[in-house]
C-alpha cells in the first residue's frame, strides 16, 4: 500500500478531481497526504523593464492564490479524517514536484489530466506528461 501520496494542485477542476481520488487512495491505505502547489517565477519580457516592487508584487500575488487554493484543498482532507502536508514551491511544476516527490519519500503521485492553461488540444498537459515520463514514483493521472 501506499505510505506517502503525493497530489500536485493547481486549483484547476482536473486537479480537484485529482484530489479527491488522492484523498479516497490515502484513506484506503492509511497514508499521509501532501498537497503541493506550484508557482511559476516571474518571467521576463525580452524589452519591457520591470522594477523590484513590480516583481515582488506579482510574486506575493502567486504565493497567496496558491496558499489559497491549498487551504481549500486542506479543507476537504480534513473533513475526510487526513491531516495534509501542504507546500508552495516555486519552479517549473513538473520539476518541484518530482524533487518534493524525492526529497519527502512519496511512492505516489497524483495528478489531473489537464491542468490551468496549457494547450487545449493536448489530451495529457505538459506537467502530467512529464511526470509519466520522469518521475521516480507510480504516477496515478486522474481522468
Ligand atoms: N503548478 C502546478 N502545481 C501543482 N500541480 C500542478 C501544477 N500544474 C499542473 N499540476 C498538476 O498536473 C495536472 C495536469 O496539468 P498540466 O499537465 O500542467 O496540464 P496543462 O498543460 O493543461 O496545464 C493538474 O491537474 C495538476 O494535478
Ligand atoms: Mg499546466
Amino acid at each position: 500500500m501506499y505510505k506517502e501520496i503525493l497530489v500536485g494542485y493547481d486549483g484547476s477542476q482536473a486537479s480537484q478531481k485529482a484530489l479527491e481520488r488522492a484523498i479516497e487512495i490515502a484513506k484506503l491505505s492509511g497514508a499521509n497526504l501532501h498537497i503541493v502547489g506550484v508557482i511559476r517565477p516571474f518571467e521576463f519580457g525580452a524589452v519591457d523593464i520591470y522594477t523590484i516592487e513590480e516583481i515582488e508584487a506579482y510574486e506575493k500575488e502567486e504565493i497567496s492564490k496558491e496558499e489559497k487554493y491549498l487551504k481549500n484543498a486542506a479543507e476537504l482532507a480534513k473533513q475526510n479524517g487526513l491531516e495534509p502536508k501542504l507546500k508552495v514551491l516555486e519552479g517549473e511544476p513538473a520539476e518541484e514536484l518530482m524533487s518534493y516527490a524525492d526529497e519527502n519519500g512519496c511512492d505516489l503521485i497524483v495528478v489531473g489530466r489537464r491542468g490551468v492553461g496549457g494547450f487545449k488540444r493536448l489530451l495529457l498537459g505538459s506537467t502530467a506528461s512529464s511526470l509519466v515520463k520522469y518521475a521516480n514514483q507510480s504516477v496515478l493521472v486522474v481522468v
